[in-house]
């Protein structure tokens, strides 16, 4: 009996390269299991967008030592972004001798053949592929099982914002064929899915690489219209990209929802150029009043950065302003992370790891005053709830989430999971609704 465990790091475009992973060992003959101790393969799909995700595996590798001296025959694999970057697969190599592949974000599809290499061999195998390979269609993906279903639309990034690492190690922009991503999603429907995330770096690209004029608007629209899956949500925008064209196709939408993710990474102009982020704090907040003009419950979440090099007080103080004006309903909040390579590692002005911790404590308690504000603007509100299933919460509690992507709790006798219901929302937390079935 050969299983297989797949540990995953990092953002949703690593969950859905894990699924397309689990997928081909599936068509090996795998089967997956929990329990490191039983697996006869372990993937590792790693991020390196911060170090801390790039802690967790060295830490995890460090503890697999024993487990493969105790089991010769484990397949011990580390893929997806760290590998990417500039001496990495060496220095994994180096450092854990026992690591029997490496492979990176573009060869996945060669894992079949590179388990072959490893069984024969017995000797290390490392395959990373640099550059910006062409997109392997018709993989087998096992996604997990429930009502939504990850679909990416497009590969890469070409904005290079000065702090990031995921340029590089996910190459540059490629956009899926309109027909394949409509193809996948129509499939989705049949199987029982009712709604799909699109995924990209920067889904507002999306196309501009084929050079068919044909764009993200026009690709929402042709979801909508052709592929029978119930919603559709999308992630991530980059706020520069995002147009009315694409404001007034969601107003008009009855299956986009009505959730806005806009990373806005900060609040001061001069930082926003150093990130190279390519919009300004006006343009920004002027985008938020558009899509709160055209779809007034909108809501609206965002990456938020503290300590860029350079960063001063003052500039800190413009983003706790630009955070009260846009009322964000949640934001993610990071502290910035050197990335060796990107410009911004040799940037002048690091803040100090002090300063840091102490703005983005105080960027937190900001939110999340603000979050559960927004959230108590909602009560009373009839919404439009599609279930996931039995909440941990409590018992006869069961949860899903609203067009705005946000949690909602409420009692119910029956399982409802995946059925689309009315809820009133009659209480609010910072992190979720609760409510009653109307
Ligand atoms: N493509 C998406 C997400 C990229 S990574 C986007 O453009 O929004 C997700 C988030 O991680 C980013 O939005 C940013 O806030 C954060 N991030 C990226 N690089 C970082 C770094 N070097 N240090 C800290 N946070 C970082
Ligand atoms: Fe990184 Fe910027 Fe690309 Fe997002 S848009 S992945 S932050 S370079
Ligand atoms: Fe991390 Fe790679 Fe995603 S670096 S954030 S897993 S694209």
């Amino acid at each position: 009996m050969k299983s297989y465990l797949i540990k995953t790091f990092g953002c949703q475009m690593n969950e859905h390269d894990s699924e397309v992973l689990a997928g081909i060992l599936e068509t090996l003959g795998y089967t997956p299991t929990g329990e490191m101790e039983r697996a006869g393969i372990i993937l590792l799909n790693t991020c390196c967008v911060r170090e801390t995700a790039e802690n967790k595996v060295f830490s995890l590798l460090g503890r697999l030592r024993r487990q493969k001296m105790g089991n010769p025959e484990l397949i011990i694999g580390v893929c997806g972004c760290m590998p990417q970057q500039e001496h990495m697969a060496a220095r994994i190599r180096q450092l854990f001798p026992y690591v029997d592949l490496v492979f990176g974000t573009h060869n996945v599809h060669q894992l079949p053949e590179l388990i072959t290499r490893v069984e024969e061999s017995r000797e290390a195998v490392t395959e990373v592929w640099p550059g910006s390979p062409v997109i392997k269609e018709d993989l087998p993906v096992r996604r997990k099982e429930g009502v939504r279903a990850w679909l990416t639309i497009m590969y890469g990034c070409n904005n290079f914002c000065t702090y990031c690492i995921v340029p590089y190690v996910r190459g540059r922009e490629r956009s899926r064929k309109p027909e394949d991503i409509v193809a996948e999603a129509a499939s989705l429907a049949g199987q029982g899915y009712k709604e799909i995330i699109l995924l990209g770096q920067n889904v507002n690209s999306y196309g501009k690489d084929s050079g068919s004029g044909f764009d993200f608007a026009d690709l929402l629209k042709k979801l909508e219209d052709e592929s029978g899956i119930e919603r559709i949500r999308y992630m991530t925008s980059h706020p520069r990209d995002f147009n009315e064209k694409l404001i007034k196709v969601i107003a008009a939408s009855a299956k986009v929802c009505e959730h806005f993710h806009l990373p806005v990474q900060a609040g001061s102009n001069k930082i926003l150029k150093k990130m190279g982020r390519g919009y300004t704090r006006e343009a920004y907040l002027n985008l938020i009043a558009e899509i709160k003009a055209l779809v007034p419950l909108a809501t609206v979440t965002t990456d938020i950065m503290v300590g860029f090099p350079g960063e001063s007080q003052e500039d800190f103080n413009d983003t706790m302003d630009l955070v009260r004006q846009a009322r964000f309903d949640s934001a993610y909040t990071f502290i910035y992370n050197t990335r060796p390579g990107t410009p911004a590692a040799g940037m002048e002005g690091q803040v100090s790891e002090e300063e840091k911790k102490e703005r983005i404590q105080n960027l937190i308690r900001l939110q999340n005053r603000i979050s559960l504000e927004r959230s108590i603007e909602e009560i009373g509100r009839i919404q439009e709830v599609l279930v996931e299933g039995e909440s941990k919460k409590g018992k006869g509690l069961q949860f899903g989430r609203n067009r705005g992507n946000k949690m909602v709790l409420f009692p119910s006798a029956e399982d409802l999971t995946g059925k689309t219901i009315k809820v009133r929302i009659t209480a609010a937390q910072i992190a979720h609704l609760a409510g009653e079935i109307v």
